[in-house]
């Protein structure tokens, strides 16, 4: 077994942090989205891994994830020099896939479902495709699934005006390697894309055993910043490992489940957890208040914060008013004037510079 995550795109619904950077790599409880997936992977006994890329931020996906070793993994990166659908990305990777059965995972999604059990009812049903399924509010924003009550996918389409159902494709799919065939014989989509559903569907027109399963538990698609600052919060809630590694002063109070990474500093700082904070941060006259991310060589001086995700290298100066449900770039620097506003709300992009007067 084998598996593939998709981590190309241009983001745009994260703009502007992707800009100048991977959806993939905006960090959820200070560890890049990606990496979830990967240790979800490995933990199912997958160790061959295909990280398909794009052009724009390719080289930052690889430098950051490196060749594996640190998941336990072995990990190859597979350009795919544009954007022309998740079936496209399957042909591109048809070389390092050869004929293994694989798991096909988009590279920004979260679930807390593990996923021993549906490769075991994969295997155990020889299967030639299983996808994941969600019931969810809004249908139409995904791939939307019809079911019979055996769990047999009758229909897929892909992000519908009227959905046959509620239950969204989760971005984690299981084929053996007759989804090749059934790519090979479809069409670009009217979007111009090789669609997987598409090539799931000519699996069900063909007949051949295509099922669905709905995970337990949540999945969170991290495309837009609530979505993010709701993924930060339950990633918090569930999985956070508290252990304080930095110096706090004897002025400073950590309440509750609180991680501070290596080298960072907490002076006359309250930090009410869950909270997770970098290494070689500063922090000095500072509330952080819960479910908050604040990244590796940040710097908060004066500052009120709850609910929020701060991202490398920020700077926050003297904000004489509570930040909450922010999302922070790397490196942007945001300090406040003398005058008071009433409240602030924020999606900061990485560089910019911010001075509230
Ligand atoms: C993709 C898939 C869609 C699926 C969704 C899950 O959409 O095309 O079927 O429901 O991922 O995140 P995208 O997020 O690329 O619009």
């Amino acid at each position: 077994m084998k598996a593939i995550i998709l981590s190309g795109g241009k983001g745009t619904r994260l703009r502007p942090l992707t800009y100048t950077g991977a959806k993939q790599l905006v960090p959820v409880a200070n560890k890049p989205i990606l990496w979830y997936g990967i240790e979800s992977i490995v933990a199912a006994g997958i160790t061959e891994i295909g990280i398909i890329i794009s052009p724009e931020t390719g080289e930052e996906v690889k430098a950051k994830t490196g060749n594996g070793d640190r998941f336990g993994a072995k990990i190859e990166y597979i350009l795919q020099d544009k954007p022309a659908g998740l079936a496209h990305a399957v042909k591109i990777a048809r070389p390092f896939l050869g004929d293994s059965p694989f798991v096909m995972y988009l590279g920004d999604n979260l679930v807390q479902s593990n996923l021993d059990l549906f490769l075991e009812h994969f295997h155990a049903n020889s299967l030639d495709a299983l996808t994941l399924l969600c019931p969810v509010p809004n249908p139409s924003a995904f791939g939307v699934a019809k079911v019979d009550e055996n769990g047999r996918l009758l229909q897929l389409v892909e992000k519908p005006k009227n959905p046959p159902s509620n239950l969204a494709l989760v971005g984690i799919y299981i084929f053996t390697n007759t989804i090749h065939k059934a790519i090979d014989s479809i069409q670009p989509s009217a979007r111009g894309e090789l669609e997987i559903t598409d090539a799931i569907q000519t699996l069900i027109d063909w007949q051949n055993p295509v099922e669905a399963r709905q995970i337990r538990g949540w999945w969170l698609d991290t495309g837009k910043k609530d979505d993010l600052l709701e993924a930060n919060r339950v990633i918090l809630d569930s999985c956070l490992d508290c252990n304080v590694e930095g110096e706090v002063d004897d002025r400073s109070r950590i309440i509750g489940r609180v991680h501070v990474g290596k080298g960072t500093k907490i002076i006359n700082s309250t930090i009410r957890g869950p909270v997770t904070i970098g290494e070689n941060c500063h922090l000095e006259n500072c509330f952080i208040g819960p479910y908050s991310s604040i990244a590796s060589e940040a710097k908060l001086l004066e500052i009120d914060l709850e609910h929020s995700v701060i991202l490398q290298g920020a700077k926050l100066e003297t904000i004489h008013h509570r930040i909450v449900d922010s999302v922070i770039g790397q490196r942007a620097h945001l300090r406040e004037a003398d005058c008071r506003p009433k409240a602030l709300r924020f999606m900061i992009g990485d560089d910019c510079q911010i001075e509230l007067n």
